[in-house]
């Protein structure tokens, strides 16, 4: 671009915002849109292409899904290992864009005031969790996660009458349900608490790739 050009770009501070906003705009696009289209990150594969065993949440793991996030988890525990040495140590496999697809909106958060749970699946027993819900420092002294006594308690029973609409809209979004699965739903939610929902949320993380070391 001729001097001339150049200083009526430095001069005008219109154009400037302009400009620049043109750049950095299709600098962006160039780096996400291909993103919608790729393999790795819209389908159930890992990154060697081998296809993940992936389903979308049953109802009961839905629906502890949502009470981890009414109950503001994320806050305190990620979801997303990252590919370092200590990290995989600590937690298992690094994490792969489609082990998430089912996931909306995805949990991967950004603070670890306590460890990642990506891989939290199975690596406890039902009742650990359980008590550790209850009470943290039953089974880890020195925690400092809060209680959430009352998950046990019942005393808001899990609401049954959303969680068809919430699967027959997730199955609009693609998330292939069966109508058999969304037509069970309740029945799956019958006589459970909101502990027993959120604990068979976590027994499920991040298993799809627990036989890929
Ligand atoms: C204020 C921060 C905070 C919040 C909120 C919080 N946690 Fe924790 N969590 C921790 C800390 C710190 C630890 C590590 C000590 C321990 O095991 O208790 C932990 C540990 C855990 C572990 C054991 C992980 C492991 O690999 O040993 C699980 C499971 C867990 N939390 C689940 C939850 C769930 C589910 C919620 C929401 C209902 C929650 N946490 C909310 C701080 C938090």
């Amino acid at each position: 671009m001729s001097k001339f050009k150049h200083d009526a770009i430095e001069k005008s501070v219109g154009l400037m915002i302009v400009l620049t906003l043109l750049t950095v705009s299709v600098g962006g696009l160039v780096e996400i849109v291909p993103l919608f289209f790729q393999k790795s990150t819209t389908q159930a594969i890992d990154r060697q292409g081998n296809p993940l065993d992936i389903k979308p949440y049953p109802a009961l793991q839905l629906t502890g899904r949502d009470i981890y996030v009414r109950e503001g988890c994320y806050n305190c525990h990620s979801q997303m290992i990252r590919p370092f040495r200590a990290e995989t140590e600590r937690y298992g496999h690094y994490s792969v864009a489609g082990e998430f697809i089912y996931d909306r909106p995805f949990q991967w958060g950004s603070k670890r005031t306590g460890p990642d749970l990506h891989r939290v699946g199975g690596r406890y027993s039902d009742e650990w969790h359980r008590v550790h819900l209850i009470n943290p420092r039953d089974v880890v002294p020195e925690s400092n996660m809060p209680a959430f006594p009352w998950l046990q308690r019942q005393i808001r029973p899990i609401d049954m009458n959303t969680i068809e609409t919430k699967m027959e809209r997730l199955r609009m979004l693609g998330h292939p349900y069966t109508d058999e699965e969304i037509a069970g739903a309740r029945a799956a939610l019958e006589g459970k608490t909101e502990m027993d929902a959120l604990i068979a949320y976590l027994q499920g993380l991040g298993t799809a790739l627990s036989n890929f070391k």
